[in-house]
Formats: structure tokens, C-alpha cells, sequence
């Protein structure tokens, strides 16, 4: 009877990691003003203890491109932002890697920041899992405008 309950944790044991992985969090799609800075976040959910070897990446694609380029990487304890793409002078990590927060910010929004930001995090041993993706929408400052002279001429 003992044998018996000593190999069935046995097996619970070593089948419980088979079925875990990492689910990675971001938003779904944000919208900001030119010329103001956002924080796009990420997070993610993991069975395990948080790692010290715990990693970020993000990726970027502009909308109507069909690649994405890398734009920030968090490893070894260490931020990095690519010295390539449209956010490698206004990008800033804001995250805090012990609460499993992978968040960026970026800087002066642009009119053709337009686009998608992947976000993939690993807390090892836990690194399988699907990264996430926020979409980002800049508008004019003046996009209001045509909403508000509607209401001043009725
Ligand atoms: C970015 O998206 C907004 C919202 O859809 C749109 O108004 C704007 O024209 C887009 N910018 C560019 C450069 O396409």
C-alpha cells in the first residue's frame, strides 16, 4: 500500500513539469498621442519560483511590415535595447524582473509607431510557452478636433 502511494507521487511528480509552462501577459491593444511616452507591459504566470536567470525579449512589428525586429532583451540581470529600429534612443525598461514585470517604456510616441510589440518572457527551467502581443495605436494631438467641431456647430 505504501509502495503503491510512493509510486503514484513518484509519477504525479514527474508529470506535473510536462504539463506546466510559462503564460506570458501583455495587453491587448493600447492607444496614445503623439509625442507622449507609454509603458507597454508584460508579465507572466509560472508555476515555479522566479528565477535569477529569468529573461525578456520584444520584438516590434510596424503595421503593413511583414518581419519584426528585436528591440529590447533582458538577460543575465542585465537591460539591453537593440542599437537598431525606430525606438533604440527612446526605449527604457521600467519593469522589475523579481515580480515577473518585463515592462518597457517608450518615448515621444511617434505618427508611424503604429504597430505590434511581442513580448516573450522564460523563467528557467520554465521557458515553454507562447509570447503575447499588444498592439499600439498613435493619434494625432489634434485627432479630436473634427469630434468637437461637430458638437460647436450643432
Ligand atoms: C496609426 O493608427 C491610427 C489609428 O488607427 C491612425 O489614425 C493613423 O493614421 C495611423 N498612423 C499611420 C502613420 O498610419
Amino acid at each position: 500500500m505504501l509502495t503503491l502511494l510512493v509510486l503514484t507521487s513518484v509519477v504525479l511528480l514527474s508529470a506535473a513539469p510536462q504539463s506546466e509552462a510559462i503564460v506570458v501577459y501583455t495587453g491587448w491593444e493600447r492607444h496614445a498621442l503623439v509625442g507622449s511616452d507609454i509603458r507597454l507591459s508584460c508579465s507572466f504566470f509560472s508555476w515555479r519560483w522566479t528565477s535569477d536567470d529569468v529573461t525578456f525579449s520584444w520584438s516590434y512589428r510596424p503595421d503593413g511590415a511583414k518581419d519584426s525586429i528585436s528591440i529590447f532583451h533582458y538577460t543575465n540581470g542585465v537591460p539591453y535595447v537593440d542599437n537598431k529600429g525606430p525606438f533604440r534612443d527612446r526605449l527604457e525598461f521600467v519593469g522589475n524582473p523579481a515580480r515577473r514585470d518585463g515592462s518597457i517604456l517608450i518615448r515621444n510616441l511617434d505618427f508611424y509607431d503604429n504597430g505590434t510589440f511581442t513580448c516573450d518572457a522564460k523563467n528557467p527551467p520554465d521557458i515553454v510557452g507562447r509570447p503575447s502581443s499588444v498592439r499600439l495605436l498613435v493619434f494625432e494631438k489634434n485627432s479630436q478636433v473634427p469630434v468637437q467641431s461637430q458638437f460647436r456647430l450643432v
